[in-house]
């Protein structure tokens, strides 16, 4: 099974941004620990502060052919505006699950709508950056 991790805007800047939201560790010493207790797992990452970008390794692993087998999607504050990103999660035949850092529920009303939850096979949400092994580990269950 291969997995793409994509993180979207100022998740480049994870270990300086806001610690006291989002932790101090970088997602290079996340994606370490990921690919060192999945050594059997390809696991691939991808980063931009851009929509489009985003929209296009989207199609990337998932059109016309599958170039992985899930998504582990952090769309940063696209999730609760992007309705492109929702539509091209929705184009493509790749299990996508929606992932916070932080628990967006208990933040700012506008963090409580996601644009992209309805079109993901599910939300891990509010466990730093171990949401990302707990998403692996969804996708690895379905
Ligand atoms: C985030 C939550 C979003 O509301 C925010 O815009 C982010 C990070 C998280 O991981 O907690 O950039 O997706």
């Amino acid at each position: 099974m291969k997995i793409l991790i994509i993180n979207g805007p100022n998740l480049n800047l994870l270990g300086h941004r806001e610690p006291a939201i989002y932790g101090s560790d970088s997602m290079e010493s996340c994606l370490r620990s990921l690919r060192e207790r999945y050594p059997d797992t390809p696991i691939e990452y991808f980063q931009s502060n851009h929509e489009g970008a985003i929209i296009d390794e989207i199609h990337r692993c998932g059109y016309p052919e599958k170039s992985c087998d899930g998504i582990v999607l952090n769309a940063g504050a696209y999730t609760h505006t992007s309705l492109a990103i929702a539509d091209a999660i929705a184009a493509v035949d790749v299990p996508v699950i929606e992932v916070h850092i932080s628990n967006v529920a208990s933040r700012e009303p506008i963090r409580h709508t996601s644009l992209i939850g309805p079109v993901c096979r599910g939300v891990i949400a509010g466990f730093g950056l171990d949401s990302y092994r707990l998403a692996i580990e969804a996708l690895k269950a379905l």
